[in-house]
């Protein structure tokens, strides 16, 4: 046997499943595309998660397209967060084209073009299913986290959230949890003080100042309600294949906080309100993060701890997430010693730090015959990437360079009009697009607030009369004893409420 057919059937081998799989490619050899020696992921580890890593223009976006409409093409609906703004086409059959034949015929995968069911969500003002969550809903822990905020602050955060669940003021958007933050320093001083002991102004100023940093990131629109319900990520269309979601953050580069605000409020969320699963042999729903960096270089410390314990424990509810990024160690380590499935793109070494990390890239795969793996991965072409899942057994599938195949559908974005007849025609849009801003904590308040200051007023109105009339009589007993009378008009006149009536009656009179 030659080393030729010695590796198909090492590559055969290692990727035949009892149960249901993805096909990614065929594995190469010496540079060479292997006909038929398929590279295969089975759906049953695909919620240990993975990474989609490689220079820039090597093929990572491609290759989030392809595993994503295979998932759906198997029923399991997926999630995108489309930072680049170039993944709508899913919707859309590929056009085709002579290069994507020619791959496919190296490949020994017939093509087909197809477009895959897709709806497209927003957390900002942009077109699309707005995606919203409430202030209650993230409790006061993830709050503190995502507000990075200190321990004593934390604390007053708690007391807060306390405060409106004894009180049943709901705490729907950023309004009323300024609201609350200054009430309970102003207004509120006593009753909070009585209750739960005093709460300082600087630590509340410096609360608020938080707060407005994530506004003025977008958090305004994004806080609030009619708020999200996860369980509609988890549509299969009516041919049985799963919706793929596509989340739009083309506007989020610079808003860093804001999305991983959102990131960790929806794998909250999800981790709370999926069910545990079983053994099912095949994933729940998986989520794609693209330009994966952009929340784990701006996340604090407390904020990366969260992360790290969500992406252990959400995997068990049957959900897997695929970071995608251009240097592997832009994912903590903590994240990456988690990851099943890796598919490394190409990697330049252009400097001293390139080839160190190649170094260290290589060492995170399995050894191989087959591979000086270091300099394949400076080698790879475009759509051609090391590919290591993990089989049925949890074991790692043998360490494969593979040719990529072609999205079937469209490898670029939808046109306006096409992107506004599928908004047209979404049903979740029609769910979620209405504002809505329900009586809460902020409206709440500020009646009580009023009643307050009305009760105050009528007091120190009553108060008033009280010491009006008292002088009165005062010096109604001194005008007597100094007997000299005043005029009745004269003192009629001095008060103006009197003024008033008398003009009020003069005007009915002279009407008459
Ligand atoms: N699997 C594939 N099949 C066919 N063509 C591909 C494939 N992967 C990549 N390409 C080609 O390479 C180009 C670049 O791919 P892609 O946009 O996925 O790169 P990227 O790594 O995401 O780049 P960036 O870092 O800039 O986001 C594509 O526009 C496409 O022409
Ligand atoms: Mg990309």
């Amino acid at each position: 046997m030659n080393k030729q057919e010695a590796f198909f059937n090492h590559i055969e081998e290692g990727n035949t499943n009892k149960g249901e799989f993805i096909t990614l490619g065929a594995a190469m050899l010496d540079g060479k595309t292997v006909k038929d020696a398929f590279v295969n992921v089975p759906l049953k580890t695909m919620n240990r998660h993975g990474l989609i890593a490689g220079a820039t223009g090597t093929g990572k976006t491609k290759t989030l397209q392809v595993i994503a409409e295979n998932l759906s093409e198997k029923g399991v609906p997926v999630i995108l967060m489309d930072i680049k703004g170039d993944l709508s086409g899913l919707a859309k059959p590929s056009p085709g084209h002579a290069k994507i034949d020619e791959r496919h015929e190296q490949i020994g995968l017939p093509f087909e073009a197809k477009g895959f069911p897709v709806e497209i969500l927003t957390l900002s003002a942009q077109n699309g299913v707005r995606l919203r969550a409430t202030i209650s809903e993230f409790g006061p822990v993830l709050i503190s986290r995502i507000l990075d905020v200190t321990e004593t602050q934390a604390g007053i955060i708690s007391v807060i959230f306390k405060y409106c669940d004894d009180n049943k003021y709901p705490l729907l958007d950023l309004k009323d949890f300024k609201k609350i933050l200054q009430y309970a320093t102003n207004e509120g001083k006593e009753e909070f003080e009585e209750a739960y002991g005093r709460i300082s102004t600087a630590s509340t100023g410096a609360i608020l100042r938080k707060i407005v940093e994530i506004e003025q990131q977008g958090g305004d629109l994004f806080f609030g309600e009619k708020s999200f319900d996860p369980q509609d990520l988890l549509r299969v269309d009516d041919n049985g294949r799963g919706y793929i979601n596509i989340i739009r953050l083309t506007d989020i580069q610079d808003k860093p906080k804001l999305f991983s605000t959102f990131m960790l409020s929806l794998l909250a969320e999800i981790y709370s309100t999926f069910p545990e699963q079983g053994d099912t042999g095949r994933p729940e729903l998986i989520m794609f993060i693209d330009e994966a960096h952009l929340i784990f270089n701006e996340a604090s410390k407390a904020l990366l701890n969260q992360i790290e314990s969500i992406v252990k424990l959400i995997r068990s509810k049957g959900v897997g997430l695929y970071f995608v990024t251009q240097n592997p160690t832009d994912v903590p380590e903590a994240v990456l010693s988690q990851l099943g499935l890796k598919v490394q793109h190409a990697l330049r070494a252009f400097t001293a730090k390139d080839r160190k990390a190649i170094k260290l890239t290589a060492q995170n795969y399995p050894d191989t015959e087959y591979y000086d793996t270091a300099s394949v991965l400076t080698s790879l072409g475009t759509g051609e990437a090391l590919v290591s899942a993990l089989n049925e057994k949890g074991r790692p599938t043998p360490l494969a360079a593979t040719m990529m195949r072609a999205p079937m559908s469209r490898m670029d974005i939808l046109t306006d009009s096409e992107l506004n007849y599928l908004l047209d025609n979404s049903k979740l849009v029609k769910k979620y697009n209405e504002e809505v801003d329900r009586e809460s904590a902020y409206e709440m308040l500020n009646e009580k607030i009023e009643q307050a200051e009305a009760e105050e007023l009528k007091e120190k109105a009553k108060k008033e009369k009280e010491a009006l009339e008292k002088a009165e009589s005062k010096s109604r007993s001194s005008s007597t004893r100094k007997s000299t009378r005043m005029n009745p008009i004269v003192k009629v006149l001095t008060s103006a409420t009197f003024i008033r009536s008398v003009f009020g009656i003069l005007t009915k009179v002279m009407k008459k």
